[in-house]
């Protein structure tokens, strides 16, 4: 039987409705917007571990929403803009105060737009103070994980809203208070 050509393509058409959507194009490859982003992440640590303040606005956009009120009082709460955040960052880490943020896990959940990505990234914080080892309020480990959505401006993705939430059942003295200091 002969099947006029344009017959035979309106054949083919649902054949091409049932082909897998082609991944969304951004301009440039998935593997290079993770590696952006992780550097992002580890940057973010690098600054505020450092006490870099004033690099702030590198790592975080001016209008950031950053809620860790899930820590509990002492050691998280609502933070909305960049100085707010960087005020309480600084009363967090003052001169004499050690501390690090291990950061683990950053899985890059969904590239929303170029420049906007969602990300999930587990946290170990660790905040010394030297005077106090044994003070649960002022030596301390967290384990938690951050919801988080990050923009890219000025070449660098920035973090823009995170929320935060304890992995372990409640915040951790290194030291466990018990152990005589001769031990140490
Ligand atoms: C802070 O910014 C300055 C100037 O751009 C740069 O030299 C320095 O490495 C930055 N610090 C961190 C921790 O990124
Ligand atoms: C980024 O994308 C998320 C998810 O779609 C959205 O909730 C958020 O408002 C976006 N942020 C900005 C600044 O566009």
């Amino acid at each position: 039987m002969h099947i006029p050509t344009a017959f035979a393509s309106l054949l083919l058409l649902p054949l091409a409705l049932c082909a897998p959507p082609s991944p969304p194009n951004y301009g440039y490859p998935p593997t290079q917007a993770i590696t952006k982003l992780t550097q992002g992440g580890y940057k973010f640590a690098l600054t505020i571990d450092q006490k870099q303040w004033s690099n702030l606005s590198q790592v975080m956009t001016e209008d950031i929403y950053y809620d860790s009120s899930a820590l509990g009082a002492g050691y998280g709460g609502l933070a909305v803009g960049l100085d707010q955040v960087r005020t309480v960052l600084e009363e967090t880490a003052p001169e004499g105060i050690y501390w690090e943020h291990l950061v683990t896990n950053l899985y890059l959940e969904k590239l929303n737009t170029p420049t906007n990505a969602s990300s999930i990234t587990y946290i170990t914080v660790s905040r010394w103070d030297p005077s106090a080892l044994h003070d649960i309020t002022k030596t301390y480990r967290i384990y938690y994980r951050c919801d988080d959505v990050w923009l890219l401006q000025d070449g660098n993705w920035k973090l823009s809203h995170s929320i935060v939430r304890n992995t372990g059942p409640r915040v951790e003295a290194p030291y466990f208070g018990s152990i005589s200091m001769s031990q140490e």
